[in-house]
């Protein structure tokens, strides 16, 4: 249950103000030490587990994947995370010269370049929707979205909830506007297990990357793809590998030697999770954010645009305009060391529109205590 001490599930030291669940994730202690098991239990004869148990047991931890989103088994493969499963789709999508890519002004960075790189390499390009940060708006990204696409889009890649800007979008109306176009849409659902009720078949995307290790608590390197049927012929994997003459999902199952531990921890994680309950996660997580935005606000004398309907666990909020930091990636870097390094405070600080932010996260970790001390400090070095 969640309880005032449920810090001590992680391994987080008593000092240390830990308020990046989404950067990295964090493995509770349960499901780290179920990972090292995992990891002997293959070290005692890895011989016999990679010839007679590798490929049942990536099939089985895949399907527990599949069923616990809403999917079917033979749509979904495991993949290490959630880039690995963009560059997979990337690379199985050819593009002629002059086909576009969409992608919007909130993309991940990391994926936004893998789609430039292809694009390139093919003479593609691709075209940004512009979506508008502060005062962002569920109606204004569908517009933007809308606009942005022409008879040369090829395939729209669209975040669940996006990074920088920690937005939840309306993916399912997204994904309808880029059909009625003809558009295949990729989406980047990187941080939505865990942070929100997810179901696969309701979306209906032509493919779904995520996270297992940023929310669902498995150790990290674990993610998974999910393809429509119809997106399923030419799927390859980005590393190709024995099983490239599969079907899909098998030709993702052998793709180099590599440590199994992360998925065979997965029935760890997903017990961890059900012991809590994933709805009282969510709603703890939900719940706190927005009261340690609202404190945030208060003692900064800011307001904060994010609407709760776009808000999940993690929040980005505005520092104080006269923080003594310039708003240069060097200034944002240089605060998020001061607050680590004199404050045991983790959290990301960001650079956006010439404007710094920090984006806070939620889990069931956290108290509103936490963000009080990053409201102390900022203050204190507002002052110092
Ligand atoms: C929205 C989004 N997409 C993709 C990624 C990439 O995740 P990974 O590095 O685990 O592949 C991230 C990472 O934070 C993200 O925030």
């Amino acid at each position: 249950m969640l309880t005032s001490s449920s810090a001590q599930l992680f391994y987080f030291d008593e000092d240390t103000t830990y308020l990046d669940h989404g950067g990295y994730g964090a493995t509770p202690r349960e499901v780290m030490s179920a990972y090292i098991e995992e990891c002997q239990k293959v070290e005692e004869a890895p011989r016999p587990f990679f010839e007679f148990d590798f490929y049942n047991t990536w099939q089985q931890h895949a399907a527990m994947v599949a069923q616990r989103f809403s999917a079917q088994a033979e749509d979904l493969a495991l993949t290490n995370n959630a880039t690995d499963g963009l560059n997979a789709v990337l690379r199985s999508t050819p593009l002629q010269s002059d086909d576009e890519i969409l992608i919007t002004s909130w993309t991940y960075g990391a994926i936004a370049n893998a789609a430039r790189y292809m694009a390139r390499r093919q003479g593609a390009r691709v075209i940004e929707a512009p979506f508008h940060y502060p005062n962002p708006n569920p109606e204004q990204c569908l517009e933007a979205l809308k606009a942005a696409i022409t008879p040369r889009t090829k395939i729209a890649i669209v975040d669940h909830i996006t990074s920088a800007t920690a937005l939840v979008l309306p993916i399912e109306k997204m994904v309808q506007l880029c059909h009625e176009y003809n558009v295949a849409v990729l989406v980047d659902g990187a941080h939505v297990p865990g942070q929100l009720s997810l179901d696969l078949q309701t979306i209906h995307a032509d493919w779904y990357v995520a996270n297992l290790h940023k929310w669902y608590f498995v150790p990290r390197g674990c993610g998974f793809l999910w393809a429509g049927k119809q997106r399923q012929i030419e799927l390859v994997p980005s590393v190709l590998s024995w099983d490239i003459e599969k079907p899909f999902p098998h030709s993702f199952e052998w793709i180099g030697t590599r440590d199994p531990s992360t998925w065979l921890s997965i029935p760890a994680a997903f017990n961890f999770m059900d012991h809590l309950g994933e709805n009282n996660v969510r709603q703890h997580n939900h719940t706190l954010i927005k009261e340690g935005a609202a404190l945030l606000a208060k003692a900064w004398h800011i307001s904060s645009t994010t609407p709760a309907s776009m808000t999940g666990s993690m929040i980005l909020v505005p520092l104080p305009a006269d923080i003594n930091f310039p708003a240069t990636d060097e200034g944002r870097r240089k605060l998020q060391m001061l607050l680590w390094n004199s404050y045991k405070i983790a959290c990301p600080c960001i650079l956006y529109g010439n404007k710094l932010y920090i984006r806070i996260s939620a889990q069931i970790y956290n108290k509103a205590a936490d963000y009080e001390k990053l409201a102390q400090a900022i203050s204190a070095i507002k002052k110092a």
